[in-house]
């Protein structure tokens, strides 16, 4: 049986390396690239015949691997929508999950608890990887997961109060659940520290933890303990954690929030170039001067303009400005935010200059964070990825095309140790998007979140079309739960 062919012809290939596009055909058979090559229909590759693969012109556009989010929390999102189309209309076609501490395995309880709440009260069901992989073949979601797992989620499994350091018995536990998950080919560990329920782990707890993924080749990915004055003692306390260990460290989000905290990333971004004589070090960021996460009356500070995107016992109050409802309700911001909590909020609290800084480093991957349980979403939920190109490339010639589709691609792909995808590369998985330079632009807004980007033309998951632009997720849905075992030689 021969597999079927299909050859997007013509297009600029920027293959996700950080290398200058050049325009040539991309032939693809089953879920595997086959090759790259020029005027390939006239010159086929030895044995291949090609009178009835599918042509696809591609002239004029770019044609690259598809785009791997690097920060994000669709753990439960790839199961509860598996046509996921917020992710897959961004030519995203693989999402790393688990992040900030947070992973939906392994843990099982009726009503999780904040932060897990992330990713919905009633969505932790897997005691173990395996049972979250039986649940993702099952939904058969769009686009590939890359599962982190969470060191937050550990704790709730395996402690009873949070506020204090693990015992030696809670932390054999932990790790105990971590090498399970490790050996069925999750990526890694992330945490949290900054959240209340694991600021009470001492730095050892999270490298004993960070030992055990040492130990399988996975990566260590963390939100610092702060991302404001003590940003620089955070930053330090994960590098020596992923140095002691031995793993590669990627800082999420990286940021300094508050405006007393406002071009510290002249500070920060040189300390990660120290670290990054000794270790290996990454970071992501999303494009946006907003940050997102639970509603928390410390990060109401009265100067910077707070967003509401949920709230239990006020729904109505997703969409809203915070002052607004303050002054509706004649009280204070904080007093406000304490009402409307548990929730969730945006919070304006970072400076253009510094996500431009960020973001333009070179070891700077795109991630969205986006946050797909909000009634009222961040728009990076929707937009992350085009907005980059549209107003960072395009707009503002932060970065040549290629350095940013490396940033969301190839370079992700090698700091996560993702197999065989992030390049157009002969024998990788065929994860590819096409989409128009000139065009590509987010329409996802504040106000407005929920709304498909223009430009992405075409995606293709493991060889599949699965969506093409204006709309409806095709039926295709060729996604899989990755494994970091699954090199093919
Ligand atoms: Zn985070
Ligand atoms: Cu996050």
């Amino acid at each position: 049986m021969t597999l079927p062919h299909t050859l997007l012809e013509g297009g600029l290939l920027v293959d996700g390396s950080g290398q200058p596009g050049w325009q040539g055909d991309l032939l693809m058979a089953g879920d595997r690239i086959v090759c790259l090559g020029e005027r390939l229909r006239a010159h086929p590759p030895q044995g291949i015949d090609l009178a009835a693969a599918e042509v696809v012109d591609c002239r004029g556009k770019v044609v690259a691997p598809g785009f791997i989010d690097a920060h994000t929390h669709d753990d439960a999102a790839v199961l509860r929508m598996p046509e996921y189309l917020p992710k897959l209309s961004q030519g995203i076609t693989t999402v790393v999950t688990g992040n900030c501490g947070i992973s939906l395995a392994p843990y099982r309880v009726a009503q999780a608890k904040s932060p897990l709440t992330l990713l919905g009260a009633d969505s932790f069901r897997y005691a173990d990887m395996a049972a979250y992989r039986d649940a993702v073949v099952a939904a058969r979601p769009s686009l590939n997961v890359a599962p982190l797992i969470g060191h937050t989620t550990l704790r709730f499994a395996a402690m009873e109060d949070l506020d204090r350091p693990a015992s030696e018995q809670e932390q054999a536990r932990m790790a105990a659940l971590l090498d399970g998950c490790m050996a069925e080919g999750a990526f890694g560990l992330s945490s949290g520290l900054f959240y209340e329920e694991a600021y009470a782990a001492p730095a050892d707890e999270v490298t004993a933890l960070a030992r055990v993924v040492a130990r399988h080749g996975g990566v260590y990915a963390t939100h610092l303990r702060s991302e404001m004055a003590t940003i620089l003692e955070a930053m330090v306390e994960a590098g020596d954690c992923a140095f002691e260990a031995g793993v590669p460290l990627v800082i999420s989000h990286h940021k300094c929030a508050g405006p007393a905290n406002w071009g510290r990333t002249e500070e920060t971004l040189p300390l990660v170039d120290r670290l990054g004589e000794r270790q290996p070090i990454a970071m992501d960021v999303y494009p946006y001067v907003a940050g997102s996460t639970v509603l928390r009356e410390d990060l109401v500070d009265g100067v910077i303009d707070v967003l509401i995107t949920w709230s239990e016992p006020h729904p109505e109050a997703g969409g809203r400005m915070l002052a607004d409802i303050a002054a509706e309700w004649g009280v204070d911001q904080q007093s406000a935010a304490r009402r409307l909590k548990p929730g969730g909020a945006c919070y304006f609290q970072m400076h253009e200059d510094d996500v431009e800084r960020v973001m333009a480093h070179p070891r700077t991957m795109i991630g969205s964070d986006g946050l797909p349980h909000d009634r009222h979403p961040h728009p990076r939920l929707w937009g992350a990825f085009p907005r980059v190109l549209a107003r960072y490339w395009r707009g503002r010639g932060l970065f040549t095309l290629e350095q940013a589709i490396h940033k969301m691609t190839g370079l992700t792909a090698r700091n996560f140790r993702i197999p065989d995808r992030g390049m157009l590369r002969a024998g990788h998985h065929a994860d590819v998007v096409v989409f128009d330079a000139e065009r590509i632009r987010d329409l996802a807004t504040y106000a407005q979140p929920e709304q498909l980007s223009e430009g992405i033309e075409a995606v293709y998951v493991n060889g599949q079309c699965t969506y093409r632009e204006g709309g409806a997720a095709l039926t295709a849905r060729a996604g899989r739960l990755l494994s970091r075992k699954d090199f093919s030689a």
